[in-house]
């Protein structure tokens, strides 16, 4: 039988999870808003109340999640913001590897690749600026001067913008790009194969397994 190692933990799988399908729900209900040609379908304001039920679920995960995992959260956090000389070979080196499927030049990658940490970067940050400027939109509408209203607007705005673009190449990346073969599994099940770990995530692979060769 093929030898798995375990990438995502349980609670942390969850909140991703929970934190996509409100992601999902903020995205396409703000989209309604965003159009002005789809202002049609928020008649009634249905999608504003959609919009703040999931933008309460979209806060509230993390909220559990952290103080239960919170060796886990600041490791991650940590791996967000740590950026080396490899990431700039990996972002060079990338367009050949996704487009070309040729791998020289790749350098071996932690639990998360370049590209995933930027990802994850963006969320950190942008869900920073969505809950923010989305709660003083929410509670200040009619107290908060206007001109502040209108920047909460702009940065509002402007993190849908990067983070919908974003989370369109994350789904199709992590989902049905051809080379990355089990990275919904890592988020579904848990776990990766020891080949996929030693391809994708050489560096990881070893700290994991601390040189023991795991048999597959
Ligand atoms: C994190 C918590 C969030 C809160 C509390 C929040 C709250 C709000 C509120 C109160 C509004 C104004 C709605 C109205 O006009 O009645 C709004 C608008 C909007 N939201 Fe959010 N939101 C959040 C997250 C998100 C996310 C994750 C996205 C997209 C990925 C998003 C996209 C939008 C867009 C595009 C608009 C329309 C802004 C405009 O009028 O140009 N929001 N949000």
């Amino acid at each position: 039988m093929q030898q798995e190692v375990e990438k995502y933990s349980k609670p942390t799988r969850i909140l991703h999870w929970v934190h996509l399908v409100s992601f999902c729900i903020l995205f396409l209900t703000g989209l309604v808003l965003f159009v002005p040609g789809l202002g049609v379908i928020a008649q009634d304001s249905w999608t504003r109340v959609i919009h703040r039920v999931a933008a309460v679920i979209f806060i509230l995960a993390p909220i559990i999640y952290v103080p239960m995992n919170w060796k886990a959260t600041l490791k991650g956090v940590k791996e967000a913001f740590s950026w080396s000389a490899a990431d700039i070979g990996w972002l060079k080196a990338a367009p050949r590897y996704y487009f070309l499927g040729d791998e020289t030049g790749m350098p071996p990658q932690g639990s998360m690749n370049t590209g995933q940490r930027l990802w994850w970067l963006i969320v950190l940050v942008s869900g920073v600026i969505f809950t923010i400027t989305g709660l003083v939109m929410w509670f200040a509408k009619t107290t908060a001067p206007a001109a502040v209203l209108q920047w909460m607007v702009f940065f509002h705005d402007v993190a849908f913008i990067v983070a919908g673009t974003m989370l369109l190449l994350h789904i199709y990346l992590g989902l049905l790009h051809p080379l990355m073969t089990e990275a919904w599994k890592a988020i579904y099940k848990g776990t990766v194969s020891v080949e996929y770990a030693k391809k994708h995530h050489a560096k990881w692979y070893e700290e994991v397994t601390r040189g023991k060769e795991v048999k597959s």
